[in-house]
């Protein structure tokens, strides 16, 4: 496993100084206001391990978010800031094209959680895909 990981990692380390690839990056978010990844969007490039408190306009108001391989990323919308697990994780595929329409881990039911995301964390995967 340890093997597999540090191959992945210098196979990351190659690809990502090809420059057609650099637009998905580890690290870097994509949000947008809209769901299906519509009205404004913007990528994010974040460090990981660091919780990213949303600034206007996505502040309650993230209608999709995805990562992009190589991390996922816990996002916070029943608190001001990252709770310690979030409130669900997000990875790159299949992403949270919709989260107005958002089946929320805890309760298992179908809501609205963009309008209440205020925050996320994410972490380095080098498995995520
Ligand atoms: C986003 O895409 C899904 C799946 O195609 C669709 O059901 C939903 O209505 C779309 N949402 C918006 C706001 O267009
Ligand atoms: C979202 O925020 C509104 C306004 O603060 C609050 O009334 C509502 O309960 C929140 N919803 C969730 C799911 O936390």
């Amino acid at each position: 496993m340890k093997t597999f990981t540090i191959a992945l990692a210098a196979l990351t380390a190659i690809t990502s100084a090809a420059p057609t690839l650099e637009t998905r990056t580890p690290g870097s978010v994509l949000i947008c206001t809209g769901e299906n990844y519509t009205g404004e969007c913007e990528r994010l490039q974040v460090p990981f391990n660091t919780c990213q408190q949303l600034a206007a306009p996505y502040r309650n108001n993230v209608g999709s978010f995805r990562p992009d391989v190589g991390a996922y990323c816990r996002i916070t919308y029943t608190a001001e800031k990252c709770t310690t697990h979030g409130d669900a994780f997000v990875e790159p595929t299949p992403g949270a094209p919709t989260l107005h329409h958002f089946d929320d881990p805890a309760t298992g039911t179908n809501m609205d959680a963009g309008s209440n995301m205020t925050s996320f964390l994410c972490q380095e995967c080098t498995n995520c895909t």
